[in-house]
């Protein structure tokens, strides 16, 4: 048997699956297209998660595009983290002319079929798209302080925060609440004698550092994301006329707020793990999720959050999530991520340097042996969209690792005119959903009058009890409107609360059983 008889045997073998897969391209053989050596991977391992690395202007970003669009057609939805704000195009079909595309598909071999695929535009700042928010207590304490990166005494006193605003009736929506709750326990003397006596005395000195760090984070721009109606992530399950729908979140600007973006991707893993039911042995994935760009983020995450976020992408995989990284190099990845990652799409890597070099090697250490290429040398010789891939086969054995010339996307290689942008977002019910803030009495109102009313106390010099001052606040027509909601909201939140609480147990439970 000649070498490439051999090849395309192996590659037939391996590549082919028992259930529904995608096609990514074919492979290559010393510098030739190898058109019966499709390129392709299994739909049931695309929740094992997977890296698509290359130096820039390698064809990462369409390859990500051309990953979604298919999981689209095959029903799966996906969510884009468009850091750069060029993943839109996918939302209008490529042109029918473009050279480049129809090139590259007679090339090899495979049907082109322009298209767009289905999208929703989510932000969590002012770019259009549906607001995505959630509330403080969505968080829960131990997350809550991961954000703010408190240390372990701090992180013992937002516990006790948590715990007096719940005994309280005190909803923590938003910054602000939690930071009235905060400044009532610290300035006024009601406040501080109540949480001295049911929960033992609290330095000053620590509350203000809390304080300072909430101020932090609202510097950040977070003041946006916290609120109501908090996102609920079942919404990124849906499918029209049978396709997965792209829902791609605009990040643009927020590159320079690292730990908005990290606080915002802990609470969406966190929300994700929360709300998906368990999902057994899947034919597909329920949800994948693509950051582009990821090194963005991991370069900035403080470790804290880094080994939260890397605990949250092991134990997604249960649900039938599967996340995908896009990074320039595998070293922007954590570690203990890159160990477990299913797909490698790995396109050109530049050897200019000696760390250059080092990343080469790691990238190399990922992939299976392989005796047709010199993995080493062709790493650096690969051409715009093409790259050195291995998946896992069903049975979750690497497939070999192959040279891949990529198909062309069928939706656009560029992005929305903000015509389009609009025309998607006007006809959004996502984002009618979530336009407007709701802004239910929580905590900082709550407090506001009671803290005034203190104020008035004092100035008049008249001693009030405490019951005299609630039934009073209780008697403003503003609470008695909603006093059957907030019955119902109170009891869902301390739902809520209570699963956050029982998954960082099982959490913690499950990382000592590792050690
Ligand atoms: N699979 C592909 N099919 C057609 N053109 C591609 C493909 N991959 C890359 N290209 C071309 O290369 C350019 C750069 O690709 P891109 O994915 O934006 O690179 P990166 O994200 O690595 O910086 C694209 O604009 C496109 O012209
Ligand atoms: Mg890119």
């Amino acid at each position: 048997m000649s070498q490439k008889e051999s090849f395309i045997q192996e590659i037939q073998q391996r590549y082919s699956y028992k259930n529904d897969k995608i096609i990514l391209g074919k492979a290559k053989l010393n510098g030739e297209i190898v058109e019966e050596a499709e390129i392709s991977v299994a739909l049931k391992t695309m929740n094992r998660h997977g890296l698509i690395g290359g130096a820039t202007g390698t064809g990462k970003t369409k390859s990500l595009q051309i990953i979604a669009e298919q999981l689209s057609l095959k029903g799966v939805p996906t969510l884009l983290m468009d850091i750069k704000g060029d993943l839109s195009g996918i939302g209008a079909s490529a042109n029918l002319e473009d050279k480049n595309a129809i090139e590259r598909m007679q090339a090899l071999n495979l049907p082109f079929n322009p298209k767009a695929s289905h999208v929703e535009l989510l932000s969590i700042s002012d770019e259009p798209g549906a607001k995505l928010r959630a509330t403080v207590e969505d968080f829960g304490p131990i997350l809550f302080s991961k954000i703010l990166e408190l240390n372990e005494t701090q992180e013992s006193i937002i516990s006790i925060i948590f715990k007096y605003s719940k005994d309280k009736n005190l909803p923590l929506i938003d910054l602000e609440d939690i930071r009235k709750v905060l400044q009532y326990v610290t300035d006024s003397d009601e406040g501080k004698a109540e949480l001295n006596k049911n929960y033992g005395t609290i330095s000053p000195a620590s509350l203000g550092a809390i304080l300072r760090k909430i101020v932090a984070l609202e510097q950040q721009g977070a003041t946006k994301f916290f609120g109501e109606p908090s996102f609920d992530v079942l919404d990124l399950l849906k499918v029209k006329d049978g396709e997965g729908i792209v829902n791609i979140i605009r990040l643009v600007d927020i590159q320079n707020q690292p730990n908005l973006f990290s606080t915002f991707m802990l609470s969406l893993l966190n929300k994700i793990y929360s709300k998906f039911p368990e999902a057994g042995d899947l034919n597909q994935p329920k949800l994948v999720i693509f950051i582009d760009e990821a090194h963005l983020i991991f370069k900035e995450a403080t470790k804290a959050l880094l080994n939260q976020i890397e605990t949250m992408v092991k134990l997604i995989r249960s649900k039938g999530v599967g996340i995908y990284f896009v990074t320039q190099v595998p070293g922007d990845v954590p570690d203990a991520v890159l160990s477990q990652l299913g797909l490698k799409v790995q396109h050109a890597l530049r050897g200019f340097t000696a760390k250059d070099r080092k990343e080469i090697k790691k990238a190399i250490e990922n992939y299976p042996t392989t005796t047709y290429y010199k993995a080493d040398e062709d790493i650096t010789q690969l051409g715009i969209g093409e790259a050195f891939i291995t998946a896992l086969d069903e049975k979750g054995i690497p497939t070999p690792l192959a040279f891949t010339h990529m198909r062309a996307p069928n939706s656009r290689m560029d992005v929305l005119s903000s015509d389009e942008i609009n025309t998607i977002t006007g006809n959004s019910d996502l984002v009618k959903k979530y336009v407007e803030l709701i802004d239910k009495e929580s905590a900082k109102d709550i407090l506001e009058t009671k803290l005034n009313s203190e104020n008035q106390e004092v100035n008049k010099n008249i001693g009030k009890s405490t019951s005299e001052t609630v039934s009073r606040r209780k008697n403003t027509p503003k609470e008695k409107d909603w006093t059957d909601n907030r019955m119902v909201r109170d009891m869902s939140r301390t739902a809520t609360r209570k699963l956050i609480d029982w998954i960082m147990k099982l959490l913690t439970g499950y990382l000592k059983g590792k050690k």
